[in-house]
């Protein structure tokens, strides 16, 4: 799967795979070389694919690596039959994969007022975001307090954002900030230590009595949330229930819900 550049749509590169990790049948994640020329800022999403039958064959990805990282990594579902998925599963070390040139996005710091705490809302693959922002520099700058949580059906769903919730204290840019990083992670179908869809820990209260925080208030709390076009609208609701407004790039809020689709 090597491209040549000549023949490239002129909106991607096409950059080698460094790493590939399956987490599960269904989860894996890659790295991919990063042009020199690409910039991003830690939370926005990408194109990124394949060519098949001489075509390029893209989806959005976030990129899951911080902006600071010499490689753009990548987290992905596996779809049997899924155009893209079913291929990109296979990629080897050393094989070609097609980025976009203009990342995008709405989950950035700088669409969020000044705060005190940052919660980081996810369910399923829409954890890649976040996995960037957990390891971005400014998040602990800005912040006194990081809140991942990760919802998925089984335990070995959560193995990636436990890597990188394991791993924080170690990163070499963001270690010193780990005592202000939380990880809470819950499973809805398998049995485990802490079980329940996000939008039920926070309707009932939970999640604030499980971490020892007070509710959402939007003077302190702020929030970004990733998952299914469902978990964005419930999720989203429970939020502007208790009082915080919707930001953008261009007039920050108290809150930012993705607007690229996670499969
Ligand atoms: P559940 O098992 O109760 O459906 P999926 O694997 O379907 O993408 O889901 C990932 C996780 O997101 C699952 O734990 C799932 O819980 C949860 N989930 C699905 N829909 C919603 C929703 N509307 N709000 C909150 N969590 C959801």
């Amino acid at each position: 799967m090597g491209y040549d550049a000549e023949t490239l749509p002129k909106t991607v590169t096409a950059e080698t795979v460094t790493f590939v990790r399956h987490w599960t049948d269904e989860l894996f994640s890659l790295r991919v070389t990063r042009p020199p020329s690409f910039r991003f800022r830690s939370g926005e999403f990408v194109m990124a694919g394949l060519m098949v039958d001489g075509k390029p064959l893209l989806r959005a990805y976030s990129v899951a690596s911080p902006a600071w990282d010499e490689e753009i990594e990548l987290y992905s579902i596996k779809v049997q039959d899924g155009p893209l998925t079913s291929r990109l599963q296979h990629i080897e070390i050393g094989q070609h994969v097609l980025l976009g040139k203009k990342p995008t996005g709405t989950l950035v710091l700088d669409a969020l007022l000044p705060g005190a705490r940052l919660w980081l809302l996810s369910t399923g693959t829409g954890v890649a975001p976040f996995a960037s922002i957990m390891r971005e520099p400014e998040t602990y700058e800005r912040f006194d307090q990081v809140i991942l949580t990760h919802t998925c059906r089984n335990l070995a769903d959560l193995a990636y954002s436990k890597g990188l919730a394991d791993g924080l204290k170690d990163d070499p840019l963001v270690g010193e900030f780990a005592h202000k990083f939380v990880y809470h992670p819950t499973t809805t179908r398998e049995s485990s230590a802490r079980m329940g869809r996000i939008t039920t820990l926070i309707e009932t209260g939970a999640l604030f009595a499980d971490l020892g925080v007070q509710p959402f208030n939007p003077a302190s709390d702020r929030v970004m949330i990733c998952g299914s076009m469902q978990m964005l609208a419930d999720t989203k609701a429970l939020v502007e229930a208790a009082g915080l407004v919707e930001g953008s790039n261009a007039a920050p809020g108290q809150f930012v819900v993705e607007k690229a689709f996670v499969g």
